[in-house]
This record gives structure tokens, sequence and C-alpha cells, in this order.
């Protein structure tokens, strides 16, 4: 497993008004897309391309294009949501899945409520978005699923990861293709399996329903 966690002041700084517990859901919407844009740069670096042939207004050339089958996005719902439009926005031509995963709050597992992915994904480079990998339960069910349809490689962007939960990762996807590319590593989980210090429950604050 390969793991990237982002060092920039600008995604520092963002990510620092997004943690601030008197920041209001609509700043919190609106940074939520801007960092998930700043590390879909990160995200994509290995992205399959093609070379193409096209003409300038002066000559011929040689350019890259992302080839098919076409990248697929999958936002884990609710959260992951809020990310989607600043991962779309840097790569319209990807496909969009969604799987809805809500984590027991009793247990820390993670259930699934929701799925609406193409059947097969036979070669396809996925990109997985939530921004917060806790116990890790979630992102490893995510991972699994896509796997078991064929999915080559899977990158997974989150805004903040515990140490815990990234370890879990890696146990549980030992031998795939697995890259993790992180806002921020926290120090901890704390014993109600919340990221310490981390911004709380994220769907929560996105939505305002807190
Ligand atoms: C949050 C978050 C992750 C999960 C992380 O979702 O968005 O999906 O918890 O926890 P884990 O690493 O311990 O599995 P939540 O279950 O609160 O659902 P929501 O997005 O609908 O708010
Ligand atoms: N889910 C969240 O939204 N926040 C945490 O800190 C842990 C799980």
């Amino acid at each position: 497993m390969r793991v990237h966690v982002a060092d920039h002041p600008l995604i520092t700084h963002k990510l620092t008004v997004l943690r601030d517990k008197t920041t209001p859901s609509p700043t919190f919407r609106a940074l939520a897309e801007e960092l998930m844009t700043l590390l879909a740069y990160e995200a994509t670096r290995n992205v399959r391309v093609e070379t193409v042939t096209i003409q300038t207004p002066v000559a011929e050339t040689q350019g890259l294009a992302i080839s098919s089958p076409r990248p697929l996005v999958v936002p884990i719902l609710r959260a992951g949501l809020g990310m989607l439009e600043g991962m779309v926005k840097l790569i319209p031509t990807a496909e969009v899945g969604f799987l809805g995963m809500v984590r027991n709050e009793e247990t820390l597992q993670p259930e699934t409520y929701a799925e609406r992915l193409p059947d097969d994904l036979s070669n396809r480079q996925c990109f997985v978005l939530d921004p917060m990998l806790a116990t890790g339960g979630s992102l490893i069910a995510a991972i699994d699923f896509l796997f078991a349809r064929g999915a080559v490689d899977v990158t997974a962007v989150c805004l903040i990861a515990s140490p815990e939960g990234l370890e879990a990762v890696e146990a549980a996807t030992e031998g795939r293709d697995v890259t993790i590319v992180l806002g921020a590593l926290d120090e901890k989980l704390n014993d109600v399996g919340y990221i310490v210090p981390g911004l709380g429950d994220a769907g929560d604050r996105l939505y305002g329903t807190v």
C-alpha cells in the first residue's frame, strides 16, 4: 500500500478552518470540495493515459489523453458526497458510482445500505472518496467491494486519517494495488472511535445535522 500525506501550507490552512468547531456548514462544504480538488492532483498522478495525435493551429503534435476504460470515482455516502464535485471538476470524464455506508456507532462496524456501481469493473482504476478514515472499517469494505467486481487498482482520498485506521487498511489490503492520499494523518482514535484531534462527525458538519 502506498500512502501519501499532503504537505502543503494551503492544504493545512484549509484543514485548520475545517477542523474548527465554529466553522458553519456552508463554509465546511466549500472547504471539503476545495481540499478534494487540491488532493486530486496527487491522487490522479498515476491515472492511465494514452498517446494521441492532435493538430494545433501550427503543427501536428502528440499529447496524452485519459484512456479507456474511464476511471471510476466512488464517493462513500453520506460524507464522501461532499468531496465529489471537487474531484469531477478536475477529471470531468470520469464515471461516478455510489456506495452508501454507515458505521454502527456501538460496534463501529460499517453497514452497506446502498450500492450503485457498474457490475464489471475489470481493468478499471477506482478513486474512493471519504473524508474520514477512522477505524478503517468503511474503507476496507469499500475496497473489498471494488476488487471483488474486478477493479485493478484503488486510490482512496481521505481528508483525515488515524494511524490505527491506516494500519488496519494496510493489513486488510496486502498484495493489492492500493494507494491512500491524505490531507493529514492525525494523532489517534479515541475510545469511541473518533479521530483525535479530527473534526468531529464529517457528515453532520457537512449537512448541518448537529
Ligand atoms: C463516517 C465517515 C466514514 C466512516 C469512517 O461515516 O464518512 O465513512 O465514518 O469510520 P470508520 O473508518 O471507523 O469506518 P458515517 O458512518 O458517520 O456515515 P455518514 O457519512 O452517513 O455520516
Ligand atoms: N466518522 C467521522 O465522521 N469522524 C470521525 O472522527 C470518525 C468517524
